[in-house]
């Protein structure tokens, strides 16, 4: 299974590489803004490699999604469950491809078209089938 939309996906994500802005940094403060009780869960990584390495599985993962799917959809549900250990709810951890997609549009800015909104709102949908089928523990 794959995703038919992927060159809009990869469009936002090039463009994203190619700016000069920090977008991980964009996306957690995202984060810390929409959900406060998520930022101590960050207090020891001091250095930010924690939230560099998370970022980097959460690109991963989105470019395996939508191209060859080998394990993308099941690590978003095994994550789901090992988040929950760290005390993230799960409508934060669905809600953080969501900031992504913010800040990727933001970031394109005028580059930034209807078709990769559209194709970004079906990614999230189908992201968001294997969040709310993941197992649910304890
Ligand atoms: C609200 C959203 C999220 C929060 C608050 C969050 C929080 C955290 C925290 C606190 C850790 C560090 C755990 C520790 O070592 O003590 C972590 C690690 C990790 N997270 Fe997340 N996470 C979120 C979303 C995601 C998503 C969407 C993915 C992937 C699809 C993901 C993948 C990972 C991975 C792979 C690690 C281990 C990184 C490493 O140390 O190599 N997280 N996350």
């Amino acid at each position: 299974m794959s995703f038919a939309r992927a060159a809009e996906i990869e469009q936002t994500l090039e463009i994203a590489a190619n700016s000069s802005g920090d977008l991980n940094g964009a996306v957690y403060a995202r984060l810390f803004a929409a959900y406060p009780e998520t930022e101590p869960l960050f207090a020891l990584d001091r250095d930010g490699q924690v939230r560099g390495a998370m970022m980097a599985h959460v690109f991963q993962t989105i470019l395996d999604f939508i191209g060859a799917r080998h394990y993308a959809h099941r690590f978003i549900q095994t994550e789901i469950v090992t988040h929950e250990g760290y005390n993230v709810p799960r409508d934060a951890f669905a809600a953080f491809f969501a900031m992504v997609r913010d800040e990727l549009r933001t970031v394109c800015a005028d580059g930034w078209t209807p078709a990769m909104e559209s194709a970004w709102e079906q990614l999230l949908n189908e992201i968001g089938a294997y969040v709310a089928a993941a197992p649910k523990v304890g």
